[in-house]
């Protein structure tokens, strides 16, 4: 009683510190210094934090789900009971983005949109924000990274400029909440995560807990107030900056924009999404005015190949609820090394391996001596398993050197039996190769036995030309080069 009467009040505004150490993946915390993270196992990715004493992961509503917790009478109600509302959508304009995100913006929800620096996040952003604005949406543009010049400039060469689109340079969290509560905006872009700062924090920007309190902050502003709000988050190669990594659990939808410099073409896929599927895939293309939305990506990426070459072969794909036909390449080589080569770009390496070692045993074809390389035109990375059967016949093609006749399609997953594995989506994706004048299209037996009446269904309605090859066996394709 009596230690307790003379412990020193303490005041609000001076509060207590206390060094810690988080992990940069995940956000675990720990007294000590780690070598390695006990959650996520990451190794030496322990960084020294000082945090005002009362802030930390409790502060976030983590531990209570974001609901007060009272001594008593605590709330229950039957799931039957809860009421539900329909969530009104508010759309970007671009169908690509809109379809990703489940189909448009969900009012109040949090987005955190994550890639490597220079992908086009700011891209993709302003020319969002730029539709809401055309559809009369008052938003809010709140950059830490470039200055109102610098973003203009963008703007400008995007044709991206609109009255209805406000920016700020704001980076103090507290700050930030306050103006976007006077100004109400539908949606606040923060650009980016890593340059807020949470007054209360102390240490820098893009520390662990300056980028979890910041986030606690914009989440509360984005629930209270109805306000949408996009975080960017960068993730570098190597993951040493604290970000999207940590914040997974804490935003409503993670979307991740990738790419290959070298294509232009950039992807964007929401890896989590409360409000709609995680299998959608976005395509666009980065040209000198922007992000074009690539709303038929299978002729995108077959555009090169109307010709018929050696060494390829189309395989029909699903990304997320699409299909997606791709161009595997592979080339086949006399090796002069004691254990040949075998690369691949845009492939599973390992599932490779296993799909020649099956092609040697089970269709009887050496490929021992030779160099093997194999890719996804376009720059794709494509690890569905139902692209086996393209990545067979495409190695087949340049062992024999002999190119497939034009217009030819793959669906099938090849087992370590050499037997050809059914997939899902069949009809879907056979239609979709008709609809791409494909007009031998190569499917597992299984899926074709099991849905046989729609499969007719289809070749009735598509043009006389088209046939289907169910096969069972991978040894059936190699007889398509002899
Ligand atoms: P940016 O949106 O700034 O990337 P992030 O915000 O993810 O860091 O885009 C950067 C790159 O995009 C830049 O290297 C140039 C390229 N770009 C174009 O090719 N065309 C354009 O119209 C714009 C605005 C950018
Ligand atoms: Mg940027």
């Amino acid at each position: 009683m009596k230690a307790h009467a003379m412990a020193p009040k303490m005041d609000k505004s001076e509060k207590r510190m206390r060094t810690l150490f988080a992990c940069t993946q995940c956000g675990a915390q720990s007294p000590k210094w780690l070598g390695r993270c006990p959650e996520c196992s990451a190794w030496n990715s322990f960084q020294e934090e000082t945090v005002a004493v009362g802030i930390g992961a409790a502060s976030l509503g983590a531990s209570s789900g974001g609901v007060p917790l009272r001594a008593s009478g605590v709330p229950v109600t039957p799931l039957s009971q809860v009421e539900t509302r329909d969530f009104p959508r508010v759309f970007c304009g671009s169908p690509e983005f809109d379809r990703v995100l489940g189909g448009g913006l969900v009012p109040g929800s949090l987005v955190l949109l994550s890639g490597e620096p220079g992908i086009g996040k700011s891209t993709l952003l302003m020319q969002a924000l730029h539709g809401l604005a055309t559809r009369g949406f008052k938003v809010l543009y709140a950059s830490g990274e470039e200055s109102p010049e610098q973003i203009r400039l963008r703007a400008d060469r995007l044709g991206c400029v609109s009255d209805k689109v406000l920016l700020t340079a704001e980076t103090d969290v507290v700050a930030l909440a306050t103006v976007a509560k006077s100004i109400k905006p539908a949606v606040l872009v923060v650009d980016s995560i890593q340059t807020i700062s949470h007054p209360d924090v102390a240490s820098s920007p893009g520390s662990v807990s300056q980028v979890r309190e910041s986030t606690a902050a914009l989440l509360e502003l984005a629930k209270d107030n109805t306000i949408t709000t996009i975080l960017v988050g960068h993730v570098t190669k190597e993951g040493t900056v604290a970000g999207p990594k940590l914040l997974e659990h804490l935003v409503d939808t993670v979307l991740h924009l990738e790419g290959d410099a070298n294509t232009g073409f950039r992807i964007l896929r929401a890896t989590k999404n409360r409000f709609g599927s995680t299998g959608e895939m976005g395509v666009f293309a980065m040209q000198g005015n922007g992000l074009r939305d690539v709303t038929n990506p299978s002729s995108y990426f077959l555009e090169e190949s109307k010709q018929v070459r050696e060494g390829t072969a189309v395989a029909v794909c699903m990304e997320g609820t699409r299909p997606l036909l791709v161009e595997i390449q592979a080339l086949v080589g006399r090796s002069t090394y004691s254990s040949p080569r075998r690369v691949v770009t845009g492939l599973d390496q390992q599932r490779f391996q296993v799909l020649l070692a099956i092609l040697e045993k089970r269709a009887g074809v050496a490929l021992s001596t030779n160099d093997i390389f194999a890719g996804v035109a376009g720059g794709l990375r494509i690890f569905e398993p139902s692209a086996d059967l393209a990545m067979a016949a495409s190695v087949l093609s340049s062992l024999f050197e002999r190119p497939l006749p034009p217009r030819h399609a793959f669906i099938g997953e090849v087992g370590l039996a050499g037997e050809i594995r059914g997939i899902t989506h069949g009809i879907a994706r056979v239609q979709e190769a008709m609809k791409l004048g494909f007009e031998r299209i190569y499917l597992p037996m299984r899926s074709f036995r099991s849905e046989r009446d729609s499969y007719l269904a289809l070749l009735k309605e598509g043009s006389a030309d088209v046939q289907l090859f169910p096969v069972e066996e991978i040894r059936e394709v190699t007889t398509l080069f002899k």
